[in-house]
């Protein structure tokens, strides 16, 4: 089965929800080594083998919303609320573009108060005017309205990862409050896609109550959304959440292993889009996101957040790098790169090939 499935990519034929369940169901080691091989050659065709740098800020744990996996919700009254300055943001942005970081995450809580969605129009201006516009920004600042999406786009962010978290509705509809909507959050996605930003979104992997069902319909709801940027990561428990007593088998080699899979399998589907390595891989095992690049990853976003707010801003328990700067990091991740024989794209924004061909395509037919 799995070498039908194979001769099927080499044909570029089209994947079904069975063959995508077939290869996420995969148990020998065997197999599992020749799924991340297939899907590192693909990587190797479609992106190449340069890993490109989004440095992300965290600069705020300050949230309206109250995902009950999530150790920032709101009403998690142990989290010790923070909010950098704007200051304080474009500080690390230009620390991020003189360690040659192409792009830079701006990443925080939810929240939609006019002092705040002003404050982020300064600091995008502010970045792009210091930079001479050679900082790639990608924000990750959850829903907002189609005006404030419009007024951050023009100030300089240009791309926007918003994750679907699952792309079930019944299952999204057992992780969130009844005030959360699956279907807004499919809005704004939309609307991201219309002011033209790249538009990035993923999920978790690994929920309770996911089935393999659901994570091959979130691999196909990427596709069908024409997504350019996926960021999806291994669900990891988070002590002080309403999810926590959940899941008493929560095995972490499941985990990274389902994770490392999803990676995979959205390569060989998605072909041209930016996959990270997200941190919950390497929370899980010191390795992880070297993994996640074996297995079909190209981007990776290290944290650029001053060492002392970076213990507040805990989604997961176990997040790595709590205690070091962004420059040990830095030296970190080169020497993990070089490990692997992959080369940084330093100085480069990265753009996602599916979206630049999208462009292209405009362009050339005025479309
Ligand atoms: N485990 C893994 N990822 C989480 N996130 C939030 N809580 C958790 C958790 N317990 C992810 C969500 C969110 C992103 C910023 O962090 O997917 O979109
Ligand atoms: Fe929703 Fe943190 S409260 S992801």
């Amino acid at each position: 089965m799995l070498t039908h499935i194979f001769n099927k990519i080499d044909n570029n034929d089209p994947l079904s929800r069975d063959d995508i369940k077939f290869m996420l169901s995969l148990e020998t080691e065997a197999d599992i080594q020749s799924l991340y091989q297939k899907a590192y050659s693909i990587k190797e065709q479609t992106v190449g083998t340069k890993v490109f740098f989004r440095g992300i800020v965290e600069f705020s744990n300050i949230c309206e919303k109250d995902c009950y996996y999530c150790g920032i919700r709101k009403s998690n009254e142990n989290a010790e609320r923070f909010m950098l300055t704007a200051d304080q943001i474009v500080e690390s942005a230009l620390w991020a573009h003189q360690s040659e970081y192409g792009s830079i995450v701006l990443q925080s809580g939810e929240r939609s108060d006019p002092w705040y969605i002003d404050l982020i129009e300064e600091v995008l201006e502010r970045v792009k005017a210091e930079t001479s516009g050679e900082l790639g920004i990608t924000l990750s600042l959850g829903e907002q309205s189609e005006n404030t999406y419009k007024r951050w786009f023009k100030a300089g962010g240009h791309r926007y990862l918003l994750r679907i978290e699952t792309t079930n509705p019944e299952l999204y509809g057992k992780l969130h409050p009844p005030d959360h909507s699956f279907e807004e959050r499919c809005e704004c996605l939309k609307l991201l896609r219309k002011l033209g930003y790249q538009v990035g979104t993923g999920v978790m992997i690994g929920l309770p109550y996911q089935t393999i069902d659901d994570l091959a319909g979130d691999i196909l709801f990427f596709k069908d959304n024409d997504i350019d940027m996926i960021g999806m990561g291994p669900y990891i428990v988070h002590h002080e959440t309403p999810l926590a007593d959940v899941m008493p088998d929560f095995d972490n080699d499941r985990q990274l292993d389902l994770g490392l899979k999803m990676v995979a399998v959205a390569r060989i589907v998605l072909r041209d889009v930016n996959i990270a390595a997200t941190t919950a891989l390497q929370a899980l095992n010191p390795t992880g996101r070297e993994m996640g690049l074996k297995a079909g990853a190209n981007i990776i976003m290290p944290n650029i957040t001053e060492t002392k707010y970076r213990a507040s801003y805990q989604l997961y328990n176990g997040k790595p790098c709590l205690d070091e700067n962004s420059t040990m990091c830095r030296g970190c991740l080169q020497r993990r790169i070089d490990s692997i024989g992959e080369k940084i794209g330093f100085n480069e924004w990265g753009d996602s090939p599916h979206f630049i061909k999208k462009s292209n395509c405009k362009k050339t037919t005025g479309a």
